[in-house]
C-alpha cells in the first residue's frame, strides 16, 4: 500500500508522519517512510537547492524538472522495490505537491503538471492521500515558530518566506484538486487537537487497509 501526505506550512505533517508510521509498525506493517523533495540520493542533492532561499532566482519551469526530477529517481529507486517488497510506503509529499505548488501556487497549467507527473512515476499513484488542511495563517504561525525553536532562518525556508497570497492559493488549490480525485483523498481538519488529528488520518488509514484486504 502506498500513502502519501500533503498539506500546506505547518499543517503538522511531521508529527502525524511520524505518529502514523509508529502506529502501522504497531499493527504489523512494515513500513518505508519517505518524502519528496529528497527521497534518494539525486533527491537530496535536489532538495538543498530547491529550499535554499538563495535559489530565489529559480525559473518556475526550472524548479518545475527539478522536482521531477527527483520524483522519477524517488519512484524507480525507492517506492517502487519497497512496494515490490511487501512494505507499506508512507510518502511526506508526492505528485499532488506539483499540482498545487507549481500550479495553483506558481501558475502553470495544473493538467500539464499532470501529465509531467504521469511521465514521472511511471503509473504509480497512491492509494490513499491525506491532505491535512488548515487555514493558512494558522499553519504558517506554527510554521514560524517551529523554525524560530530549530534555529532556522535562512535555509529550507524558500516557500516558507511566500507571502499571504501565495499560501492561501495553494490551500485552495489543495481543496479543488482533492475534489477532483474524490476517490483517493481523505481531507483531515489539521486545525483540531494532535489526538484528534490523528483519530482521522487512523480512521481514513483503517478505511483503506480494510478495503484492500
Ligand atoms: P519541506 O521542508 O519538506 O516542507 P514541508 O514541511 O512543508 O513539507 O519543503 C518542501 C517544499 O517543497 C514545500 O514548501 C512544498 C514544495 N514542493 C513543491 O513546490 N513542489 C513539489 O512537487 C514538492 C514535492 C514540494
Amino acid at each position: 500500500m502506498f500513502i502519501t501526505l500533503e498539506g500546506t506550512e505547518g499543517s503538522g505533517k511531521s508529527t502525524v508522519l511520524e505518529r502514523l508510521k509508529n502506529w502501522l509498525m504497531e499493527e504489523g506493517h512494515g513500513v518505508v517512510l519517505t518524502r519528496e523533495p529528497g527521497g534518494s540520493r539525486l533527491g537530496r542533492t535536489l532538495r538543498s537547492i530547491l529550499l535554499d532561499i538563495a535559489s530565489k532566482d529559480l525559473t518556475g519551469e526550472a524548479e518545475l524538472f527539478l522536482y521531477l526530477a527527483d520524483r522519477a529517481q524517488h519512484v524507480q529507486q525507492v517506492i517502487r522495490p519497497a512496494l515490490d517488497e511487501g512494505m507499506l510506503v508512507l510518502c511526506d509529499r508526492y505528485a499532488d505537491s506539483t499540482v498545487v505548488y507549481q500550479g495553483y501556487g506558481r501558475g502553470l497549467d495544473p493538467k500539464l503538471l499532470h501529465q509531467f507527473n504521469e511521465v514521472a512515476v511511471r503509473g504509480l499513484w497512491p492509494d490513499l492521500t491525506l491532505l491535512l488542511d488548515i487555514d493558512p495563517e494558522i499553519g504558517l504561525k506554527r510554521a514560524m515558530s517551529r523554525n524560530l525553536a530549530e534555529g532556522i532562518c535562512n535555509t529550507e525556508g524558500r516557500f516558507e518566506a511566500e507571502a499571504m497570497p501565495f499560501h492561501h492559493r495553494i490551500r485552495d488549490g489543495y481543496l479543488a484538486w482533492a475534489a477532483v480525485n474524490r476517490s483517493r483523498f481523505a481531507i483531515i481538519d489539521a486545525s483540531k487537537s494532535p489526538d484528534e488529528v490523528f483519530e482521522q488520518v487512523t480512521a481514513a488509514v483503517q478505511a483503506k487497509l480494510t478495503q484492500a484486504s
